[in-house]
């Protein structure tokens, strides 16, 4: 072994004390204590705290190129690392938008030049659906129903169309879920993107996707939502801010909590949470989407939507376990195992042959969270002052990217597939 990890890990769903048994950047084996063999020549690492595997955060905006004052690949991947998110899958609204070859190899490039954590790309569907000549290329597809930052929407005759060109496409799709008819556009936000929008929305998905799609509805903003994702055999992603924040942020912070779908009222958001704790969704993914605190400034109505959370996701969520409000198991599950299968990754998981991507926590810090302590570059959270529990250390395959809270210059990869996507 190149690596050895000893102390409390998450194992099979649950905090088992074991050693960890790293070699060429994949766990090894597991068990209650490796041979003297399998040590010899071993760094050997004994912890306190718990070992979890690192999240994987399949929908992030990291802004470039395009919008390299928003954030930049660089910023964005040191976020995520601080965050306990080892894998980024980026979502393609930047400028140029990928939804061709030239496009998604010059993201490649520079995600090769400058990501901290590994990644993998999403490509735009177009309503000419130009992107799926990329074939596997692409982790993932993307496609927005309804208008969105940098965006335009999709015509629902084109719908159908997409959904088989995604399903032959070999690779999920995941679906921005708001319904164009339902939108009105000039009033205030939340009337603007009401509930009703999402559900029209999976309702046309769920009408005209054909038998084997792999299909994740992004950020749903209700229960009702994630239980209609479910019955069409769809997976359903949360986002932190939905979960954790009503539309009295928007009174309270103003433009920074504009976001696409909208914060929602106290009892949608109560009833979000409650479904998500019980495992309900299938996903959780942070929707990072940072816009500079000049533009913000513009005011609710005329501010671009999207808000920060890629670092933030994993640390409100382990105050959440800490808290006693959300089992650890709910929270590994989604943050970290579901996107990894859906994506057909072999990482989010502390088991053999999985990419050793590993986070040290310690459930007993619990720390207030500081906008001027985070990584993105836009410098603002909608979480100032919240508890939170951040990583101590992160291993990237393997390697110590993340001690004592400093990053130290490790690079990530492409994220590597094994298997189908599921
Ligand atoms: O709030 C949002 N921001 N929703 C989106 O769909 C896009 C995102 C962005 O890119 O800013
Ligand atoms: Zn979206
Ligand atoms: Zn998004």
């Amino acid at each position: 072994m190149d690596l050895v990890l000893a102390g409390r890990a998450w194992v099979r769903g649950q905090a088992l004390p074991c050693e960890v048994g790293v070699e060429e950047g994949r766990i090894a084996r597991i068990a209650k204590s490796l041979t003297d063999a399998e040590r010899a020549g071993a760094q050997v690492v004994r912890f306190r705290g718990l070992l979890l595997p690192g999240a994987v955060d399949a929908h992030v905006h990291l802004r470039e190129p395009g919008f390299p004052q928003k954030e930049t690949i660089r910023t964005g991947t040191l976020a995520a690392l601080h965050g306990g998110v080892t894998t980024v899958l980026d979502m393609p609204n930047t400028q140029p938008p990928v939804t061709d070859r030239l496009a998604f190899r010059d993201k490649a490039e520079r995600f090769a030049q400058d990501a901290r954590v590994d990644w993998g790309l999403h490509a735009l569907v177009d309503p000419d659906l130009r992107a799926f000549a990329l074939g596997t290329e692409p982790v993932g597809y993307k496609l927005y129903l309804g208008p969105s930052t940098h965006v335009g929407g999709f015509p629902m005759d084109r719908l159908a169309d997409a959904l088989s060109g995604a399903s032959l496409s070999g690779r999920p799709i995941v679906v921005h879920a708001e319904h164009p008819s339902v939108l009105r556009e000039g009033r205030d936000h939340g009337n603007a993107r009401p509930v009703q929008a999402e559900w029209g929305a999976i309702a046309a998905l769920a009408e005209r996707a054909p038998e084997r799609i792999t299909l994740l509805v992004a950020h749903c903003t209700t229960a009702r939502g994630l239980k209609q994702a479910k019955e069409a055999g769809f997976a359903a992603e949360v986002s932190p801010h939905h979960v954790l924040l009503d539309d009295g942020a928007l009174r309270d912070q103003g433009a920074r909590a504009k976001v696409n779908p909208p914060l929602r009222g106290p009892k949608e958001r109560a009833a979000l949470w409650a479904a998500f704790a019980k495992g309900q969704a299938t996903t959780l993914g942070s929707d990072h989407a940072p816009h500079t605190l000049e533009e913000k400034a513009a005011g609710v109505e005329k501010a671009p939507s999207g808000m920060p959370g890629v670092e933030t996701m994993l640390p409100l969520m382990l105050a959440k376990v800490k808290a006693r409000a959300l089992p650890l198991g709910v929270l590994v599950r989604a943050a970290c195992e579901r996107p990894a299968e859906l994506f057909g990754l072999p990482k989010g998981r502390i088991a053999p042959g999985y990419d050793a991507d590993l986070v040290l926590v310690e459930t007993s810090k619990v720390e207030r969270i500081r906008a001027a302590r985070l990584h993105s570059l836009c410098g603002w959270t909608c979480f100032e002052d919240w508890p939170a529990v951040f990583p101590q250390r992160v291993w990237l395959r393997g390697q110590e990217a993340l001690a004592d809270g400093e990053a130290r210059d490790v690079r990530g990869q492409p994220a590597r597939r094994t298997g189908k996507p599921s």
